[in-house]
């Protein structure tokens, strides 16, 4: 499969989508740009990344000139899918919580959803549950230290396991928590942390992401005529590369010798 793929997060989390799509397509070129001057996201207010999307969107574009745009985030696919599409003219592929296969999957009706608390107020998220849920409990926790969390374990860096057991626990502590068997993943990092939520999590539950599904969507809309780069993937970083050591070891772990920044 030929062509190039810029996949898109704030942080490290787009690079669980990456690998997705790399172990679906090895022959594709994937480029992966971090807004890591701006980054968390999950804790910005809507109309700083209503502003910024569109134009991070625009420039990165611009420069690597991808075949397809992969927003690999929920917080931000959750409020700027429609903004950034209108500003590109390359399909745009958006992240949003596995909710729908979540309230297939559940056997009590009650599933737990892990997310941004930009993800967990979103109009959006309401939406998908208002579409693909009516019937099951959908209960959801919004975290920043999980995403914190998971780039700190992305790069090696020791985290207690403690501090999953806290960060997770409200999910469960919640009114009705006790009956969660399934538990969305919906933020991007978070499957990197699936071992420590795991060994962490009160009871057993089923983890579920979307990073296949979106690999798979990322691969129907990309143009049959795309062409080959003959170049591997390089990494794309919203302020200097000396700011961001942590990203640019994770980058390397993922296989992206090659880091450029850009000024947004
Ligand atoms: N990885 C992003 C997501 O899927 C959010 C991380 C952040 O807060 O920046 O929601």
């Amino acid at each position: 499969m030929n062509g190039k793929v810029l996949v898109f997060d704030s942080g490290m989390g787009g690079l669980t989508v990456a690998r997705e799509l790399r172990a679906l397509a090895p022959s594709l070129t994937v480029d992966y740009a971090a807004d890591s001057g701006f980054f968390p996201y999950g804790d910005k207010s809507d109309e700083a990344l209503r502003d910024r999307l569109p134009r991070v969107a625009a420039a990165l574009c611009a420069q690597v000139q991808p075949d397809v745009f992969v927003i690999a985030c929920n917080t931000a696919s959750t409020l700027a899918l429609d903004v950034v599409r209108k500003g590109l003219k390359i399909p745009v592929v958006g992240t949003v919580p596995a909710i729908k296969p979540a309230a297939k999957l559940t056997r009590t009706g009650t599933i737990g959803l892990l997310a941004t608390p930009g993800t967990v107020r979103r109009a959006y998220t309401a939406q998908l549950i208002e579409d693909f849920a009516q019937d099951v409990r959908v209960i959801m926790h919004g975290s920043v230290d999980l995403v914190r969390m998971a780039e700190q374990i992305a790069a090696g860096d020791p985290v207690a396991l403690e501090a999953f057991r806290a960060a997770q626990a409200p999910l469960f502590e919640a009114e009705g928590g006790e009956a969660i068997d399934t538990v969305v993943l919906a933020c991007t990092h978070f499957p990197l942390i699936r071992g420590e939520l795991a060994a962490t999590v009160p009871r057993p539950v089923t983890f579920i992401d979307s990073g296949e599904a979106i690999a798979r969507q990322t691969l129907r809309v990309l143009p049959e005529n795309a062409a080959p780069t003959g170049s591997s993937g390089r990494l794309w970083l919203t302020n200097a590369p000396g700011q961001n050591q942590r990203l640019v070891e994770v980058g390397r772990r993922f296989g992206f010798a090659h880091v450029n920044a850009l000024q947004i």
